[in-house]
């Protein structure tokens, strides 16, 4: 049910408190509508981990920013970057007014100015203080001090950048936990405490587009309670995040492939967001299938999915990257550069090629034609892979070293088929070679993106130690010699009395799934170690049983998994 808001009484109260000093600009400013500034952002890139890092910048993964970074990023292709920032730790004053570092306001202003030196447009926001001060949902939060220090904290970011270009716009609140319609409605109101503060701040801020935000940026609960204060002059767009499916994105209980209906949810997720919200310019601030984690025939065909619904539903969309995920700013490398081009291609609304992939999560084996996998000691035979071509057709194939293969000595082709000779393959495998990548494949095609086929030679990895002793309070670290892919797939882990260790609900799912824990909380690797976290040793330990880990490696084919067992 709509709620009347009454920002104007409170905010003007805030007002006439801090008896605010309006930002007088020399210069013009060149208006934008809310659309035009939505269509010009598309696509966007998160200088993520950076300025939203607590307690500072530099705190987390990231060095501060630099100019070459917003170069770099324009140069791959980007419109925009949305540039999150974290105030929470650069208060030097406290209530009534809130006062916040002049360096770091100064620091926030010079990091746009890179951005807008770099030619991108700029969106930034108020990021990680939603879960601190700001957050709506906290039991016994005092909104009376969440609104006044959202409206002094906007009222020195409108004074500190109310100059800048048009080019820039803000948004309200990183990601506002809301559970309730109850909470929504204050949000609604925080988001009118913004545009009040906006106001209030001069400059050129009251024609400045600015994206407001819904519930948790979640697009049901928006859909369900946004509703846009009234009696401001900002244009303003809406802005979403989506990271769904959960499970595929953040590679729970063993999910490592999109099924079809997983595609088809994230497609009416998307219409459905847009249907209500029909007219109003939106942009999806943040989404991603981190190469770090997700498979790369399903992390490609998810980049398609979603930027080109999203593109035939006038929605800009700006990729989330916390430093790890996508583009290294210090080798200037991407990590996953065929997604990067179909990422350009469906905004474009260009056609992609895709690798395929298994789709069916009861499956018990899985492939993905991004790779061409041989396993140490079987005879080299030919190899068929298949690309959705999805309109176009296949150009040419060449090595990394720009050698182009020939047909039919190395490959032939029926349809979306690409069968590999055995005296092709001979050329990167051997029966006694050492395990790994041998060579990575371009495929190009009549248009759209670029396909990538790594050549894997694989064998079954060896743990250091396959049992042990649970030790409560610390990850248990074993040792492993990778022999294919470095990285593990996923991780079962099952008791000796046949119950799951967590979540005894995924005996509904498929067999790669159930009793498969969860990446990053219950399991995790690095260089040389694959890591039980210190929860999931506790968890063992409260059990009372041994439990064993079944640790599965790409390809998820029988007899590519190792067992650990922990004991108490
Ligand atoms: C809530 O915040 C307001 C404004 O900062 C303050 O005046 C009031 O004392 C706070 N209430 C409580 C219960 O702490
Ligand atoms: C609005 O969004 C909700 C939740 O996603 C959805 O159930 C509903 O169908 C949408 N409304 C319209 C008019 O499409
Ligand atoms: C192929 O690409 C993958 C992913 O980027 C990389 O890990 C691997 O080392 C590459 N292989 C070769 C032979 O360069
Ligand atoms: C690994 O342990 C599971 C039970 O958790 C068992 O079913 C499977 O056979 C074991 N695999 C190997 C290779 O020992």
């Amino acid at each position: 049910m709509p709620k009347s808001i009454s920002v104007l009484i409170l905010a003007h109260a805030f007002g006439l408190l801090q008896g605010a000093a309006a930002v007088e600009c020399t210069g013009t400013f060149d208006a934008i509508s809310a659309s035009d500034y939505v269509a010009a952002i598309n696509p966007g890139w998160n200088l993520g981990n950076t300025l939203d890092a607590t307690p500072d910048e530099g705190s987390w993964n990231n060095p501060p920013a630099q100019p070459e970074t917003f170069t770099d990023i324009k140069a791959a292709g980007f419109k925009s970057v949305r540039i999150p920032v974290t105030y929470a730790d650069h208060f030097v004053g406290s209530s009534p007014g809130w006062e916040i570092d002049a360096d770091w306001l100064q620091r926030v202003s010079d990091v746009v100015d890179m951005a807008l030196d770099a030619g991108l447009y700029v969106l930034t926001n108020v990021h990680h203080d939603s879960w601190q001060w700001a957050d709506i949902s906290a039991a016994g939060a005092n909104l009376t001090a969440i609104e006044e220090r959202m409206y002094q904290t906007w009222l020195q970011i409108g004074e500190k950048l109310g100059c800048k270009s048009s080019s820039v716009g803000f948004e309200t609140i990183n990601e506002p936990p809301i559970n309730t319609e109850e909470q929504a409605a204050e949000l609604n109101k925080v988001n009118g405490i913004f545009l009040e503060a906006l106001k209030a701040s001069g400059g050129f801020n009251t024609q400045r587009v600015v994206t407001l935000v819904g519930p948790s940026m979640d697009s049901i609960k928006t859909s369900q309670w946004f509703k846009a204060p009234t009696g401001y002059d900002n244009p303003w767009a809406l802005q979403y995040h989506y990271y769904s499916p959960y499970d595929f994105i953040f590679s729970a209980w063993g999910k490592t492939i999109l099924s079809d209906s997983d595609i088809a949810t994230i497609e009416s997720d998307l219409e459905n967001i847009r249907a209500n919200f029909t007219g109003v310019p939106l942009v999806l601030g943040e989404f991603d299938a981190s190469p770090l984690n997700t498979e790369p025939a399903a992390r490609r065909k998810y980049m398609d999915v979603v930027v080109r619904k999203a593109k035939e539903l006038d929605t800009a969309v700006m990729l989330w990257d916390n430093g790890l995920d996508h583009f290294d700013r210090k080798t200037k490398q991407w990590k996953d550069p065929h997604a990067l081009e179909i990422l350009f291609n469906a905004v474009a609304g260009v056609s992609n090629s895709l690798s395929s992939y298994t789709t069916d999560a009861s499956a018990t084996e899985q492939s993905s034609s991004a790779y061409v996998f041989y396993k140490a000691g079987k005879d080299i035979t030919d190899q068929t892979i298949s690309i959705s071509l999805n309109g176009n057709t296949l150009k040419s194939i060449t090595t990394e070293e720009g050698t182009e293969l020939s047909s039919p000595a190395d490959y032939t082709t029926s349809q979306g088929d690409i069968t590999f000779t055995s005296s092709f393959l001979s050329g990167h495998f051997s029966t006694s070679g050492s395990p790994g990548s041998k060579a990575n494949l371009t495929l190009t095609f009549s248009a759209g993106a670029t396909a990538g086929v790594n050549l894997v030679q694989w064998a079954l990895p060896k743990l250091g130690s396959t049992s042990s002793t649970a030790v409560s309070g610390a990850d248990l670290r074993i040792p492993i010699s990778w022999a294919g892919i470095n990285q593990p797939a996923a991780v079962k882990m099952l008791r000796s009395d046949g119950v799951y260790l967590f979540d005894d609900w995924t005996q509904y799912l498929g067999p790669l799934q159930a009793a498969y824990a969860t990446f990053d909380g219950q399991w995790n690797w690095d260089g040389g170690d694959l890591i039980i976290r210190a929860a999931t040793v506790d968890a063992v330990i409260a059990a009372g049983v041994a439990t064993t880990f079944t640790i599965d490696f790409f390809p998820r084919v029988a007899g590519n998994s190792l067992n650990y067992t922990l004991n108490v």
